[in-house]
């Protein structure tokens, strides 16, 4: 008998620098529990990320290659998933251009985080043609590939709908179906902040890498803000409006997450004691992804090759998705 196809899971990441814990639980994690059960493609979306850093955009190489570093650091694997550059694939400018000439600007207007973004970057001009375009270059990215699905967090949930809605108007407009719909699929992310409680972000200087080693993790725990109301050791605690406890909730056992709790709660324990306890159980659970890092390190060269392997293989689906595109406009 033969298999079942697998359906098809789509996403990427813009390389922005090395990636910390909210990117690795907001996304990344997700990705490796879906390699064994999807058809994954996993791209590096470095021509997105000129939407911010095209002033400066010497770096975004050496950002992808980070990207991809983390990524198989983190148990992506290139045997069970595709992972490309945007880039080297050419069709994505060319169906973005297509699409771009039939979407309607007030569409693009109206996107909550056209307006989010514009307000929270302030070091580069953000109004420009390229930004109001993201979504319909992220829908050129997800529909070149007719993916099923695209792994997202409910913030991109908008995005999803107007690629949606993009799909429906070519249908639509060229009485054939060429592409498929893609759907979310929506993770629940937990809501992990930085070190300073604010929301964990490179720019904030309050992040805790991927690659950070076991000395810089466990010095970051330990500078960690946690319930301000334990300003003395005796003071007792809440965990829930502990800005470390939800580390808890996820790296550590269901008994310690107890013992602390009431430990906290009863001020048995210190915040001391709790760190060092956090310190343990994040260590044991980012070893894998520390040995596969070190490994990594070792062969760069391999690196390039898992993503232009990737690239080849992307790119003969993208080609067969814009020979039917053209087809169906009569353009081909
Ligand atoms: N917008 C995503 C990010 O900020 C990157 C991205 C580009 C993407 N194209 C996509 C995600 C297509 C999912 C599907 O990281
Ligand atoms: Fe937070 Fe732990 Fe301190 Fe309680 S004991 S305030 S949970 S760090």
């Amino acid at each position: 008998m033969s298999e079942q196809k697998r359906k098809r899971i789509l996403s990427g990441m813009q390389p922005s620098g090395k990636l910390h814990l909210g990117n690795y639980f907001g996304a990344l994690k997700n990705w490796v529990d879906l390699q064994d059960d999807f058809e994954c493609f996993f791209f590096i979306a470095d021509w997105h990320a000129l939407s911010s850093l095209y002033e400066d955009p010497r770096r975004i190489k050496e950002f992808s290659f980070e990207v991809a570093v983390d990524w198989l650091s983190a148990g992506l694997d290139p045997e069970k998933c595709t992972l490309f550059l945007q880039s080297k694939i050419p069709e994505h400018a060319e169906l973005h251009l297509i699409l771009s000439m039939m979407v309607p600007v007030p569409w693009l207007e109206r996107n909550p985080t056209y307006k989010e973004k514009q307000d929270e970057i302030k070091k580069v001009d953000m109004s420009t043609y390229g930004f109001l375009g993201y979504p319909v270059l992220q829908t050129a990215d997800i529909v070149l590939y007719r993916a099923d699905f695209v792994p997202v967090g409910i913030d991109q949930a908008p995005h999803l709908e107007l690629s949606r809605e993009i799909v429906r108007r070519f249908h639509h407009l060229y009485k054939k179906n060429v592409f498929i719909e893609p759907g979310a699929k929506i993770s629940d992310i937990p809501k992990l902040n930085g070190l300073d409680g604010r929301k964990m972000s490179k720019s904030y200087d309050n992040a805790i890498f991927l690659s950070d080693n076991e000395k810089e993790v466990a010095k970051k725990v330990k500078q960690m803000l946690t319930d301000p109301a334990r300003a003395r050791r005796d003071d007792p605690g809440d965990p829930e409006v502990c800005n470390l406890y939800p580390f808890h909730k996820i790296y550590s056992p269901q008994s310690m997450q107890e013992e602390v709790a009431e430990g906290c709660r009863t001020a048995k324990i210190g915040c001391g004691d709790c760190k060092n306890m956090l310190t343990q159980t994040m260590l044991e659970s980012m070893g894998p992804i520390m040995e596969r890092r070190s490994e990594i390190s070792k062969k760069p060269k391999e690196v390039e090759e898992i993503i232009a392997e990737g690239t080849k293989r992307a790119q003969l689906v993208a080609t067969s998705t814009l020979d039917r595109v053209k087809k169906a406009m009569k353009l081909k």
